[in-house]
């Protein structure tokens, strides 16, 4: 190596050492009569110091002439600082340079290569290569390796086998939009990039794997959020001759062991909860845990008094904020403003404050009795000092529209906090999902779930109404995952496939040779795929995935730094035989 150390890890004991450094300049200071050097590496930084009178003219010139992130060798004596620096780990010390050997230089950066830097997202994106020089961006990668390491540490002490999958697939019709590749050899053909391993993972146990597993990178073309992007990496797993409550104890015991070594954290038994509940008590299926404020339904008490907005009302529903029975008008109306914006929807907000003193004030005091409150009061469990919160409407929007509100309540009153981690399995979701607008049943998991063997004789009469055997890992309100007990029968595959619209040619056609590798002996299993990438931010307390991810996409998709998607030559289009409209 051209050093003899690194830059993080020279301490007090080594003053009077000869040593070699080498990094970036992240700073010059020139003190007049002294110039420190702040020399930063993937390690640390260690500062260097040259003090006229006793470092050589030669070299002071050097180094006041060294610029912000040239790449320096320096070779000197580890001494003693005078003024310590406790923030720092290398902090006791200084190296007395004696030879400074510039290796490269440097335009002046873009931004300021430190902790707080003036870089906005676009510039820092667009240097994403200098923007993960800086400390604060390479611990989340850090981060992301540990927790990757760890995870393959788990997975291989359980017998789990890591294969990979190709990542040239076919294109479906089902779940996100695909990314396809078009085919050379075969013109007006297409390959798909993966949305995920599923059907791969399925046929490896076939084949009899029994446990597998891959850190993969999945492909889906969606709206980007800040917790999406076009490519992101899932933990897959798929487990053989399995109970759902076998995959549930694996997984749970994969997130405990990460936030274990990870963290430090021993997480209790994850709670369960069912779908039909978490919409009804959160109206939510991944609910923040973190914080209570459950929904209380009030269509009993709150209708037939003559107010015209609950009584046309499907569900009159509320959430009890306590002690916020002071907020004032302002804050009131801030609230119904917040749930009046087009991405909520609502159209109005009804409050009742629960004075300190025992009597209440209402913006439905016209039609609402001291009694009536007081009613609702009791309902909601609520305290004098507290404020309840009320909407009305169709019973799917407005439990929505109060999912919003009860996560905004949440983060206004402090109770959402970053470092602590509320994991709960939701269970027993609906098998299929109804879309108005195509007119017909989509798999809310994928196809390939398994409906509840006791729920499967509705599949004619009620399809809606068809619980599944699939589950999501939520914590702190984010899905890091989500999986299922599988169909491993073609009678009950191509039965799935009619519910949801296939003819029996398409599904032939999309999904053949599972079908046929159903009838060559399928063991029953199920499986699970976490978002890593959520993982590692919900880890290190962010709401973006971006910073998680080396050189990640930005809201458009795009990747600003090698500027893609791009336009490709006319020889290269001939060659795929494709038209490219002007
Ligand atoms: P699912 O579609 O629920 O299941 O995906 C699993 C997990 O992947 C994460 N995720 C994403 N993360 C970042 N960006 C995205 N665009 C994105 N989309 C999904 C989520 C999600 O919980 N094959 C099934 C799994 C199975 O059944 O075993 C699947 O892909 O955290």
């Amino acid at each position: 190596m051209l050093r003899t150390h690194t830059c993080g890890e020279l301490r007090l004991e080594d003053a009077g050492k000869e040593v070699i450094l080498t990094g970036w300049v992240q700073r010059v200071r020139d003190k007049g009569g002294v110039i420190w050097i702040d020399l930063r590496d993937r390690y640390g930084i260690t500062q260097l110091i040259f003090k006229e009178g006793e470092t050589a003219q030669e070299l002071i010139d050097q180094a006041t002439s060294t610029g912000r992130e040239f790449v320096v060798k320096a070779q000197g004596k580890v001494i003693e600082r005078y003024s310590k620096n406790p923030k720092m780990a290398t902090g006791d010390i200084e190296i007395e340079v004696t030879q400074l050997t510039v290796l490269n230089t440097s335009k002046v950066p873009p931004f300021t290569i430190e902790d707080d830097t003036d870089g906005g997202e676009d510039l820092r994106m667009k240097y994403r290569y200098l923007d993960l020089r800086r400390t604060v961006v390479r611990q989340k990668l850090q981060l992301r390796h540990r927790m990757m390491q760890e995870t393959r540490k788990y997975l291989d002490g359980q017998q789990f086998i890591e294969v990979e999958t190709p990542v040239l697939i076919k294109s479906t019709p089902e779940g996100a939009r695909d990314f396809v590749v078009p085919s050379r050899m075969q013109p007006g053909e297409f390959y798909a990039l993966p949305q995920s391993p599923q059907t791969f993972k399925q046929l490896l146990m076939v084949s009899g794997f029994d446990r597998y597993f891959q850190i993969v990178k999945c492909f889906r073309d969606e709206d980007l959020r800040a917790d999406r992007q076009p490519e992101f990496t899932q933990i897959d797993c798929e487990m053989s001759f399995v109970t759902q409550d076998d995959i549930l104890s694996m997984f749970e015991g994969l997130t405990q062991y990460l936030f274990k070594t990870v963290k430090n954290l021993e997480l209790a038994d994850f709670p369960r909860m069912n779908y039909a509940e978490a919409m009804q008590r959160y109206g939510n299926d991944k609910p923040d845990t973190r914080f209570e404020m459950k929904f209380t339904e009030l269509n009993d008490i709150a209708k037939g008094k003559g107010f015209n907005v609950f009584d046309q009302a499907e569900l009159v529903v509320g959430i009890c904020a306590k002690s916020c029975a002071e907020y004032t008008r302002k804050q009131l109306d801030a609230l119904t403003e917040f749930v009046k914006r087009p991405q909520i929807g609502a159209k109005g907000l009804v409050y009742v404050k629960y004075n300190t003193d025992g009597t209440f004030k209402s913006s439905v005091d016209r039609f609402y009795s001291e009694d009536d409150l007081k009613a609702w009061t009791q309902k909601m469990d609520a305290t004098p000092g507290d404020l309840l919160l009320v909407l009305s409407g169709d019973a799917h929007r407005t439990r929505k529209a109060l999912s919003e509100l009860r996560l905004h309540m949440g983060s206004e009153l402090g109770l959402r906090d970053k470092n602590v981690f509320k994991p709960l399995w939701v269970v027993d979701f609906p098998l299929l999902e109804w879309d108005d607008a195509t007119q017909r049943y989509y798999a809310m998991h994928h196809p390939f779930t398994s409906p509840k063997p006791e729920d499967i004789e509705k599949l004619d009469t009620d399809p809606g109404s068809v619980r599944a055997n699939a589950y999501d890992l939520v914590i702190n309100g984010v899905e890091i995952g989500g999986g299922s007990i599988r169909i491993h029968n073609r009678e009950l595959q191509n039965r799935m496939f009619k519910e949801l619209g296939f003819t029996e040619k398409e599904a032939q056609k999309q999904f053949g040779f599972l079908l046929e590798a159903f009838e060559y002996g399928a063991p029953p299993h199920g499986g699970i795929a976490f978002g890593f990438d959520r993982m590692c931010a919900l880890f290190d307390g962010a709401d973006s995935i971006r910073d998680y991810i080396a050189f990640p996409k930005n809201n458009a998709g795009r990747d600003v730094m090698i500027d893609t998607p791009s336009t490709i030559s006319q020889e290269q289009l001939n060659e795929l035989s494709i038209q490219v409209k002007k």
